[in-house]
């Protein structure tokens, strides 16, 4: 509910499992008051005291500065990091925004194609938008607030509205501010690289200024738009927690400053770093938005507040509240030296699995013998497919699977048919060398003949092969961000504009071919977003599918996206990357975590690794409504300690799947603990498939259990997966 108080002028939302509260200060500035747990009427009454006293306080001394902030401007007397930067037509930058009035309506505006979460039920998200006006310039801002009271979510972006006779440039505004008050902070961040996504860090904030950001024209490996704040320490179970995550998969920046008061301002949103962009007379600019959640209570709630909404209302279309098929990927048994025959050998070995969907990945089309050539010809390689893609896929149907395909829209290569007939339609700056990355140039997104061309020329292809699904690529960072379609006043809007333009063809795709099932992937998780997510429910998590590794990198990702989310799937031993080798069981596991698949040959393995495969593939489809729709549970750290645990529980409590990952072989004298559960309902009993005993929710949750495998593990790379039922 969101609540106008209009005596006392304040803002009161309030979720089941939060508060937010503002105030309008005298002058008519948003104020943030309070973020945490539900306020019962005494406290909101201090609080509303206290601030009553500070914002009415005349003394010269008392600055803007020493207010905490809802959305702060630039240019008066609060220094710290502002909000907004904007440059209006006379040169000045100095902004004064104050209330002009508000509305609160049911639901959430739609701001289609930048990526919206939205709202389906009749009362389930309510939105405040709150109008700002600066009179002298003629500017309406609109802080909007929608909160999904029962989610415990909270999603905010901000509209920007030039009413008056010039342009303005916007040089910064973001998506979502606010002040905390005074604390001991710590910012848990997800950075990492290609092949090594999402590593969890986490530490103090200390005074000045920590900034996360991407200017990599995609979200990146490098950090991940997701981040949280603690207020002192904080675990699966305790402390409390604010997670911030962006709508968003091109540049984009989160700031933390510590002030010397020790208040903590927080922004997130679009990166001002290379941007400037040229608002006309009458126009608007939205920005991405932010998702923003609360947890009293750990890391735990708050991970599943953020993947029942990224399931649930950040995931559109047919494919939401579908099960997701099990897969089998040549790329990383063939890479591009494939024909017709391997594709064939792998789809029967892979039906023979049980496995549903065969994905033939790069290499397909053009001359595509390597990476250095042909994208952007979307035609297939009559060499490797004889019977053409059309052929290959009516073999794969015959077989009773399924056919997905991987793309590249985004890239063009140098060479490449596309690239002589059109060389203007790649980013580059006129004059200048054009540097590749993976031998490829970026195309120009944000041309609409270009997207256009895109549409027409791949949906020509996945209507006549009919295909099933579709793994979207797009394999580097942009740089040398120029174009000679926009004026030189506009340069700095291009990385923005490309985004814009990704995001509309994405959803014209999916609005052509709306039974498609779109897989995201950007090297991997390069773009691993709720912008994304909203486009393509699911995004192959990481080129690194070390059975090790990607158990950092799936424990990583957890904290924001869930397991249906993540691509997760079986390779080869030793690991195409890392030259680990795992045992068959242990990768299993980890993409029995995640949304499953093979991303190997197994055509070429024996019988009986064969067979055991098979064996996964049936488990996987058992347990898949639990996987994949359930509650996740972390349990046990992987940076902890040597042991890793997680478990997916049903909505009525009454099954659960128990992972444990013992890495290496507790040292000599350490006594195992037992593994303490989550998610049960301590009064049901529990019975665990295998085991003789049976347990209570409660004992389970409480004191824990320790399998007796884990016990005294005597080899490394000890895991298991346990199915408890409620015993009834
Ligand atoms: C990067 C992806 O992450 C891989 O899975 C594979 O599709 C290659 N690109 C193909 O070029």
């Amino acid at each position: 509910m969101i609540l106008f108080n209009e005596d006392q002028r304040y803002f009161l939302l309030e979720g089941d499992g939060f508060s937010y509260l503002l105030g309008l200060s005298p002058q008519g500035d948003p104020h943030h008051l309070h973020w945490g747990a539900p306020l019962a009427a005494d406290p909101l009454m201090n609080l509303l005291v206290d601030w009553r006293t500070r914002s009415s306080e005349t003394s010269p001394h008392v600055t803007m500065e020493h207010q905490r902030r809802e959305f702060p401007d630039f240019g008066h007397n609060d220094l710290r990091a502002p909000a907004y930067h904007l440059e209006q037509t006379d040169g000045s930058r100095v902004s004064e925004f104050v209330y002009a009035g508000h509305e609160i309506v049911p639901g959430k505006p739609d701001f289609t194609p930048l990526p919206s979460s939205y709202a389906e039920e009749g009362d389930e998200a309510q939105t405040l938008k709150l109008l700002l006006f600066d009179r002298l310039k003629n500017l309406e801002l609109e802080l909007h607030y929608s909160l999904y009271p029962r989610r415990n979510i909270l999603v905010r972006r901000n509209v920007l509205r030039n009413r008056g006779g010039g342009p303005l440039h916007i040089l910064k505004l973001m998506s979502a501010g606010l002040d905390f008050p005074a604390g001991d902070y710590r910012l848990v961040r997800f950075p990492g690289g290609w092949a090594n996504e999402r590593r969890m860090q986490q530490g103090p904030l200390l005074q000045g200024l920590t900034r996360l950001e991407s200017r990599r024209g995609i979200s990146s490996h490098d950090m991940n738009p997701f981040a949280m704040v603690t207020r002192g320490e904080a675990d699966e179970r305790r402390g409390e927690v604010y997670g911030f995550a962006l709508a968003y998969s091109g540049n984009w920046a989160m700031e933390a400053e510590v002030h010397r008061t020790g208040w903590l301002r927080f922004h997130a949103g679009l990166n001002d770093f290379d941007f400037k962009w040229r608002l006309e007379p009458g126009e608007t600019f939205v920005t991405p938005e932010c998702v923003m959640a609360y947890s009293g209570c750990g890391f735990g709630p708050l991970s599943r507040s953020y993947h029942r909404f990224a399931r649930e209302r950040v995931a559109r279309g047919r494919w939401r509240d579908r099960a997701r098929p099990t897969l089998i990927n040549n790329w990383e048994a063939t890479y591009f030296d494939f024909n017709q025959g391997d594709i064939l050998r792998i789809a029967e070995a892979g039906k023979e699995a049980g496995v549903e969907t065969v994905v033939l990945d790069d290499g397909w089309f053009g001359e595509r013998d390597g990476d250095d050539r042909s994208l952007g010809d979307w035609f297939e390689n009559a060499k490797k497919l004889p019977k053409g893609l059309k052929g290959l896929s009516g073999d794969i149907h015959a077989l009773g699977l399924k056919f997905g395909l991987w793309i590249e829209p985004e890239m063009i290569s140098p060479r490449s048919r596309l690239y002589e007939a059109h060389p203007d339609w790649c980013l580059h700056v006129p004059g200048r060398e054009r540097k590749t990355s993976r031998s490829q140039l970026v195309l120009d997104m944000s041309r609409p003949e270009i997207r256009d061309h895109l549409l027409e020329t791949i949906g020509k292809v996945l209507e006549e092969a009919q295909v099933d699904y579709v793994k979207w690529d797009m394999n580097r960072s942009l740089f040398e961000v120029g174009n000679e379609a926009l004026p030189p006043g506009r340069q700095m809007e291009l990385s923005h504009r490309y985004m814009l333009g990704v995001y509309d063809l994405m959803g014209r795709f999916n609005q052509r071919f709306p039974h498609i099932l779109f897989e995201g992937c950007a090297g991997g998780g390069g773009r691993f977003d709720l912008g994304l997510l909203s486009y393509h429910p699911q995004i192959w998590t990481s080129d690194n599918s070390d059975g090790l590794d990607r158990l950092f990198i799936q424990y990583g990702t957890s904290f924001a996206y869930p397991p249906i989310a993540q691509g997760a799937h079986i390779a080869a031993s030793p690991n195409h990357i890392t030259k680990r080798g795992t045992p068959l069981k242990w990768r299993a596991l980890v993409a029995l975590s995640g949304n499953f698949g093979l991303e190997v040959d197994i055509s070429k393995w024996s019988a009986g690794e064969r067979e055991e495969v098979a064996g996964y593939v049936r488990l996987y489809k058992e347990i898949r409504p639990l996987v994949q729709f359930g509650d996740f549970h972390r349990l046990e750290s992987p940076y902890d300690s040597d042991r890793t645990a997680w478990m997916f529980v049903d909505d009525r409590k009454e099954e659960a799947l128990l992972f444990v990952f013992q890495v290496k072989p507790w040292k000599k004298g350490v006594k195992a603990k037992p593994v303490r559960l989550q998610g049960l309902d301590p009064a049901k009993a529990y019975k665990v498939q295998g085991v003789k005993t049976g347990f209570s929710g409660k004992k389970l949750m409480k004191e824990g259990w320790l399998p007796k495998p884990f016990r005294n593990p005597k080899k490394p790379y000890l895991c298991e997966l346990y199915r408890l039922k409620s015993k009834v």
